[in-house]
C-alpha cells in the first residue's frame, strides 16, 4: 500500500474536532511564556507583601507604645523605625501590588479568552480589539526575541465569528515568531490595518528567513510542515485560509527569501452570506 493509499484510507478525525485540536495546540504553544510571565508580577507582589506585613507591624507597634507608654515612647519609635519614609513608601508598595495583581489578572483573562470554544455565531468582530490582545498574548512567549509594533488606525468592525478570526490571527503571530527563533538578534513583526469601506485588510509582517520557492506552494497544505512533529502540525495555515475564505475574504502570502514574510488577511465588513447562512458549518481541511 503507498502513503497516499494509508492517508487515504486512514479515518480522518471530523474537521471541527480539528479546528478544536488545531486550536489547543496553539494554546498549548503559549502556555510556557504565559507561565513564565506570570511569575514576574506574582513575585513582585510576593515580595512587596513581605514589606507590606512589617510596615504594619510597626505601625501597630507605635500605637501600642502610644497607648501603653505615652507620646515620647512614641516618637522615640517613630524615628527608630523612620516613620516619614515608611509613610511614602507606603503607597507606591500598595501601588505595585495592585499593578502586579493587574497584570496577572489580563494575562489570565486573555488566555482564558483565547481557550473558551466560541460559540459559531456571527457578531461584528473588533478586529483592533483581537490584535491588542492576541498580540498581547504572544508577545508573553517571545519577549526576548521578537518586538511587535501595531498600526491599527482603520480598521471598522467587520461580521465574523469572533474566535476563528482571533485563531487566524493567533497561527499568523505564532508562525512569524516562531520563524524568527533561531535569529541571532530581535526579530521584528509589524502589523497593519485598513479599510476601503468594503473590506479590512490585515497585513502581518516579519523579518524572518523568509519561505523558500520550492516550500512556498505547499504552506497552505493539510499537515504541511516544516517543523519538528512537536512543533508543528502543519494544521495552522491551511485552517487560517478556510476561515478566511468562508468568511469571503482571503489570506494570502508574500515571501522573499532573506528579507521575511507577510501574509494579508482580507475580511469583507458585511461577511459572507455562507457564514450568515451557516456559522458552524465544518471546515474542509
Ligand atoms: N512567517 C513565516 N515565515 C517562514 N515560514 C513560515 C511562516 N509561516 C509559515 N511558514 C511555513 O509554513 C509551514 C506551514 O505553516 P502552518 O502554520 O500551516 O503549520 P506549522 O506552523 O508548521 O504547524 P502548526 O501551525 O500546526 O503548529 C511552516 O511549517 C513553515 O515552514
Ligand atoms: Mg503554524
Amino acid at each position: 500500500m503507498s502513503s497516499s493509499d494509508s492517508q487515504t484510507t486512514r479515518r480522518r478525525p471530523d474537521t471541527g474536532q480539528l479546528v478544536a485540536s488545531e486550536r489547543l495546540h496553539t494554546m498549548g504553544q503559549l502556555v510556557a511564556g504565559v507561565i513564565h510571565e506570570l511569575n514576574n508580577p506574582l513575585t513582585i507582589v510576593g515580595t512587596n507583601l513581605q514589606v507590606l506585613v512589617e510596615y504594619v507591624q510597626q505601625q501597630q507597634e507605635l500605637i501600642d507604645r502610644y497607648e501603653n507608654q505615652g507620646p515620647e515612647a512614641a516618637k522615640a519609635y517613630a524615628e527608630e523605625i523612620d516613620l516619614p519614609y515608611l509613610r511614602t513608601d507606603l503607597p507606591r508598595i500598595l501601588s505595585s501590588c495592585q499593578e502586579g495583581a493587574l497584570r496577572a489578572r489580563q494575562l489570565v483573562d486573555e488566555l482564558r479568552r483565547y481557550s473558551i470554544a466560541n460559540s459559531p455565531e456571527v457578531t461584528p468582530v473588533d478586529v483592533k480589539g483581537n490584535l491588542s490582545s492576541t498580540v498581547r498574548l504572544v508577545e508573553s512567549s517571545y519577549r526576548n526575541k521578537v518586538t511587535f509594533e501595531l498600526h491599527t488606525e482603520q480598521c471598522p468592525p467587520v461580521m465574523g465569528v469572533n474566535g476563528q478570526i482571533q485563531q487566524v490571527l493567533m497561527n499568523l503571530l505564532i508562525n512569524a515568531c516562531q520563524a524568527m527563533n533561531d535569529r541571532p538578534t530581535m526579530g521584528h513583526i509589524s502589523i497593519r490595518t485598513r479599510g476601503d469601506g468594503t473590506n479590512v485588510y490585515i497585513e502581518i509582517a516579519d523579518n524572518g528567513p523568509g519561505i523558500p520557492a520550492d516550500v512556498l506552494p505547499r504552506i497552505f497544505e493539510p499537515y504541511f510542515s516544516t517543523k519538528s512533529p512537536a512543533d508543528g502540525t502543519g494544521l495552522g495555515l491551511p485552517i487560517s485560509k478556510r476561515i478566511c475564505e468562508k468568511h469571503g475574504g482571503s489570506l494570502v502570502v508574500a515571501s522573499t527569501v532573506g528579507q521575511g514574510t507577510t501574509f494579508t488577511i482580507t475580511l469583507p465588513v458585511e461577511g459572507s452570506p455562507e457564514l450568515l447562512a451557516d456559522p458552524s458549518l465544518p471546515y474542509e481541511v
